[in-house]
């Protein structure tokens, strides 16, 4: 079988590198791809939002199974436009994908379907949004109703921050067309945890649950980031717990979309906060495979990663049933020094080869680039050191040796991946 993976993230790398296991997958292209994937697939300079490229580029190759890693192309209608073609496809419609292109269409969803969520208003008017705060009291969530990177997120202190937030996103418009509507929800205090599912429409799997670290610096501070480092299984989702989320949350969450004549198949990836009472709510939806919580997600899956997606993307995910190694697994994300602000690209990186030789590491490439034979930085998250070990505290020890032997002029990186978890 022919599989194409779209993206060119460390997601996409763990996608690859897990696919070429499957017997029955001959042949990867990933499109653009970096240098890890070119490891165990054939990259193809093709954008992830080029879905007329894309779709000539299955049809001709006669690919078997298309994989979407980011966000991006789903919104577009990349899944509608390769179905009408007749090409396989893992990932959720357009109207689908809605469900993280659209906050408000996200959150009226969990509202109408009582699915557990902060609580929220909606706004399409500045004036109107700065009325409402003078009402309120702090802390305010704000939020950019359209897709931001992951930089649509404003948590105010008080009313000032607020404002601010608010000016940005609706009047300087700086996620353009994204802050023409925000929601201003209620601040969640808790333990966040990231529980992806793959579907087809009618059955949930549940995949291991995995906790991201979201901020840039140690102990969760400075600002957000698209991720630092991430571990499965997370002691914050005990089996009861991940009962409750697949009875309140996943299943109703499925079961909504198809009623509302949306029905969504691919990864349904939801952002959960564990409210102090034990009692999980949802932050919000993913309509894809988390970047970095995929590397150690993956890194533990022992069940056949294409055929899991073949079944949701078939809608015959009835008959699978998945099987997890019994090891934790933590992934260190090294950065680009200055990274979420500016940083410079171009570094050479030395120790790749030292840390990939450790036992049951793997380092999954993110923003690098090849440069006159030589691996270089060309991103902000540039690798994904993730190891495997008996327990939490062995993983990470795992982790950090193969990260301490990776070198280039500026790399950062957290020292406390995996701490939560002890
Ligand atoms: P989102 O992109 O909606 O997942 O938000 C990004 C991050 O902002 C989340 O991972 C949380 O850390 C934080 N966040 C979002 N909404 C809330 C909330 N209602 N209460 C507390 N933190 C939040
Ligand atoms: N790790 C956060 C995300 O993938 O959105």
């Amino acid at each position: 079988m022919k599989v194409l993976v779209i993206g060119n993230g460390g997601r996409e790398h763990a996608l690859c590198w897990k696919l070429a296991q499957s017997p029955r997958v001959t042949k990867i292209f990933a499109a653009p791809g970096n240098p890890g994937t070119a490891l165990c697939a054939e990259n193809v300079s093709i954008a992830p939002d080029d879905i007329a490229g894309l779709k000539a580029f299955a049809a001709a190759r006669q690919i078997d199974l298309t994989i979407v890693g980011p966000e991006v192309p789903l919104t577009l209608g990349i899944v509608d436009e390769f179905e009408k073609a007749g090409l396989k496809i893992f990932g959720p419609s357009k109207r689908a994908a809605e469900l993280e292109g659209s906050k408000i269409f996200c959150k009226g969803l969990l509202v109408r379907n009582d699915i557990p969520t902060a609580r929220y208003k909606r706004f399409d008017d500045a004036g109107l949004a700065a009325f409402y705060l003078a009402e309120a009291s702090p802390p305010f969530v704000i939020k950019a109703d359209g897709l931001a990177a992951g930089k649509g997120v404003f948590i105010c202190a008080n009313g000032d921050e607020a404002h601010e937030a608010i000016d940005a996103i609706m009047n300087k418009m700086v996620f353009g067309g994204a802050g023409r509507r925000i929601i201003i929800e209620e601040l969640l205090e808790g333990r966040e945890a990231s529980f992806l599912a793959i579907t087809d429409g009618k059955s949930v799997i549940p995949l291991a649950p995995a906790e991201d670290h979201k901020r840039i610096y140690d102990n969760d501070t400075g600002p957000n980031t698209g991720g630092m480092g991430a571990y499965s299984p997370t002691p914050a989702v005990t089996p009861e717990l991940e009962r409750e989320i697949m009875q309140t949350i996943m299943i109703p969450a499925v079961r909504a979309m198809a009623a509302e004549g949306r029905p969504y198949k691919g990864v349904l990836y939801a952002g959960l906060m564990i409210t102090p009472d034990g009692r999980p709510k949802v932050l919000e939806f993913n309509c894809r495979f988390g970047d970095p919580e995929t590397q150690p997600i993956l890194t533990r899956l022992d069940s056949d990663l294409f055929e899991l997606l073949m079944a949701a993307a078939e809608g015959r995910l009835e008959d699978i049933r998945l099987s997890w190694n019994a090891k934790s697994s933590v992934c260190v994300v090294m950065a680009s020094g200055g990274y979420p602000d500016n940083y410079e690209k171009g570094k050479a990186i030395s120790g790749l080869d030292e840390a990939a030789e450790l036992q049951d590491v793997v380092v999954f490439h993110a923003g690098t680039a090849m440069e006159n034979g030589l691996v270089v930085t060309s991103g902000g998250r540039v690798l994904g050191v993730t190891a495997l070990g008996d327990g939490i505290q062995d993983a990470i020890n795992r982790a950090y040796e193969a990260v301490e032997k990776i070198y280039w002029d500026g790399v950062y990186y957290r020292t406390d991946i995996g701490r939560k978890a002890l």
